[in-house]
């Protein structure tokens, strides 16, 4: 088999970190996610794993059960709207579409760096109604791609952290003034999982990536009257969260109470 290799920088990278969680989530029984689909693309791949030291058999499966709950309203987007645009906004190598596998009536565009579309094309089949945009969501031109005529899905998992406020109060504001009405789910860190991720990515990279810190909805709720908060759930109480290791669950009892550790990671659902 030909090798696919890979050499990626700065937040690019870290989509190296999630499939390999993902993949390794695929290797334990019982798996969160099942997503052999990483695995696969994770033998393709020619780049030096030994750098994801840290991401075990403990860490891995909090990067599944995350992609668990981005799934899960995805899923439930679509059975409420069968005929629907999905916007994955800085889908890395992640496999979702697969995951989902949506019918006919689904528009589906996955959006990320030019660098990550190029590896995605090296190593994921073509399918019917999906498309990739090659494009930073920062710039506007991605948008205009995107058709507006259908109820409209948007979620990224694992962005927000890595914009700066200025770019993602921008990049909200845009969406809601192209789409009108939609769904956008995403995930983000309060400024302690901020300070605690830039610690790990340094250590791993050699540089911290994280800036923008979402501390509560409060952060999101200021940025435009017309995003309404439906969900800002603790990631570490989430259901998806149920499947962590024992560990981790004990971790999620302790910090119940205090928003401050409860917060460190947050998914949010907003309707706009
Ligand atoms: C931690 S990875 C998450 C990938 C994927 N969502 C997942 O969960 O497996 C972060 C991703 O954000 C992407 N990203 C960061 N800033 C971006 C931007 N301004 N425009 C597009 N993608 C961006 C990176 O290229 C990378 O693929």
């Amino acid at each position: 088999m030909t090798q696919v290799k890979v050499r990626l920088d700065r937040a690019m990278e870290t989509s190296l970190v999630t499939l390999y969680g993902k993949a390794l989530d695929a290797r334990m029984t019982p798996s969160i996610l099942n997503d052999h689909m990483a695995v696969e693309a994770l033998s393709k791949i020619d780049y030096d794993f030994s750098r994801m030291k840290a991401v075990n058999e403990k860490v891995a499966p909090n990067a599944a059960s995350r992609s668990k709950h981005f799934d899960d309203w995805t899923r439930e987007f679509l059975a409420a709207n069968p005929t629907a645009t999905v916007v994955h906004l800085a889908c890395g190598l992640d496999t979702r579409v697969w995951r989902i596998d949506p019918g006919p009536s689904v528009a589906w565009f996955d959006v990320d760096f030019p660098d990550v579309i190029d590896v995605r094309r090296k190593l994921f089949p073509a399918r019917p109604g999906y498309q990739m945009i090659a494009s930073s969501v920062t710039s506007e031109a991605w948008l205009s791609a995107i058709p507006t005529d259908r109820p409209v899905f948007l979620l990224a998992e694992g962005l927000t952290m890595y914009l700066s406020p200025a770019d993602g109060h921008l990049l909200f504001r845009r969406v809601v003034d192209h789409f009108g009405h939609g769904t956008f789910a995403f995930d983000g860190h309060n400024r302690y999982g901020i300070w605690l991720v830039n610690l790990m990515l340094k250590r791993a990279f050699g540089n911290p990536m994280l800036e923008w810190a979402i501390n509560s909805r409060a952060d999101i709720d200021a940025i435009d009257s017309r995003l309404h908060c439906v969900n800002a759930d603790s990631a570490l109480l989430a259901p998806a969260s149920r499947a962590l290791p024992p560990s981790t669950r004990l971790l999620t009892r302790l910090v119940k109470h205090f928003p401050p550790l409860r917060d460190l990671g947050l998914y949010l659902r907003y309707t706009f």
